[in-house]
């Protein structure tokens, strides 16, 4: 049988990433990062899909030329369709749609968010195979999203809990940004938390029914604990900066995990991942061997590359619709919003 070579193509958000997956084993993933949001403190989308239309062309030519494949051996084109910014979007879509059409090969759209899931089905080699078994239990936390998400197969996902407001990351974001800290803060606070006490200071904690989240009143107790702070010490943060990300990222971690164990608990499920980019912070990470330890979770955290978005998740994910022949039409436009 002939070889299946597909090219995953990401640009939803701040990223414009390629990947080039070989009968479902990774052979290139090339991504361009935009630094030009940095002094704005958070994407700017005219200038994220300014920027994509820049980046487009050379990454996806890198790709290629990573994987040591020509474009006329392409099997088929996977693209994010959606959520995301739409400028952005419009730029990954429709140079996938011109692609496709000029090699005469199929397209395959891929929901973001399905993407940062099966990012744990991404082989680097042949012999690796360390991946969940359906159905598992999947935390995707990003700064757009905090979901737990039962995975029934590659394609059939189920949203059982999501925040009623903010995202985790967007919560520790403007936390961050309220500390005067760059952007983005997750992994600022991160690298601060790991010299703080997570104990020194508690904030509200949400209590929300069943298995959804709530990050708002936990910003919203930050912001004004340390306006009172502050008013007693305007040298605050500077003094105190280690505890705050220490107790700030805590409480965030302890929320997170606290329903995704309930949620365990009541399905009967000990296969559980962690997706999306707040996977890579160190105190979640460690949090998911703990929890691992103590319930007998057999738990699976991506490698630091596939935790922000990156096209080898597309990839990897339009490699299974496309053994099922999942195509999409050419007129198929992108969304900006939609859950898994
Ligand atoms: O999935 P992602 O790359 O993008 C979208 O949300 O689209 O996630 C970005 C989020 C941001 O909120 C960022 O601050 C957070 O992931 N993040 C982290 C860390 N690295 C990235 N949060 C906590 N600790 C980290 N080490």
């Amino acid at each position: 049988m002939d070889s299946i070579y597909i090219l995953g193509i990401e640009s939803s958000c701040d990223d414009t990433s390629a990947a080039v997956i070989k009968d479902g084993i990774l052979l290139s993933n090339v991504t361009a990062s935009q630094a030009v949001h940095e002094a704005y403190g958070g994407v700017v989308p005219e200038l994220a899909s300014r920027a994509h239309q820049l980046n487009i062309v050379p990454v996806v030519d890198q790709a290629l030329k990573k994987a040591g494949v020509e474009r006329e051996q392409l099997s088929a084109i996977a693209f994010t369709r959606g959520p995301g910014l739409m400028g952005s979007l419009h730029v990954g879509v429709s140079f996938a749609k011109g692609m496709a059409a000029s090699l005469g090969i199929p397209m395959v759209d891929v929901n973001h968010l399905h993407g940062h899931v099966l990012a744990h089905f991404v082989k680097e080699s042949e012999d690796d195979n360390d991946k969940p078994e359906f159905p598992f239990l999947c935390l995707l936390v990003s700064g757009g999203n905090s979901q737990i998400v039962l995975v029934h197969s590659y394609k059939d996902m189920e949203v059982i809990g999501q925040t009623i407001d903010d995202a985790a990351g967007e919560c520790i974001d403007k936390c961050s940004k309220v500390m005067g800290m760059g952007y983005p803060g997750g992994p600022i606070i991160d690298r601060l938390a790991r010299q703080g006490n997570p104990e020194a200071y508690t904030f509200s904690r949400p209590n929300i029914k069943g298995y959804d989240y709530s990050f708002s009143g936990l910003k919203t107790s930050f912001l004004y604990s340390l306006r009172d702070w502050l008013k007693e010490d305007p040298d605050f943060i500077e003094h105190h900066k280690e505890d705050l990300a220490a107790s700030l990222e805590h409480t965030v971690v302890d929320i997170l995990m606290k329903k995704l164990r309930l949620a365990a608990r009541d399905l009967k499920i000990k296969q559980v991942a962690v997706a999306g980019g707040v996977s890579a912070n160190t105190g979640l990470r460690n949090a998911f061997h703990d929890y691992a330890n103590r319930y007998g979770w057999k738990v699976f955290i991506p490698k630091f590359s596939f935790t922000t978005d990156n096209a080898a998740m597309i990839a990897i994910t339009g490699y299974y619709k496309f053994l099922e022949k999942d195509f999409c039409p050419m007129e198929l436009p992108a969304y900006s919003r939609v859950t898994v």
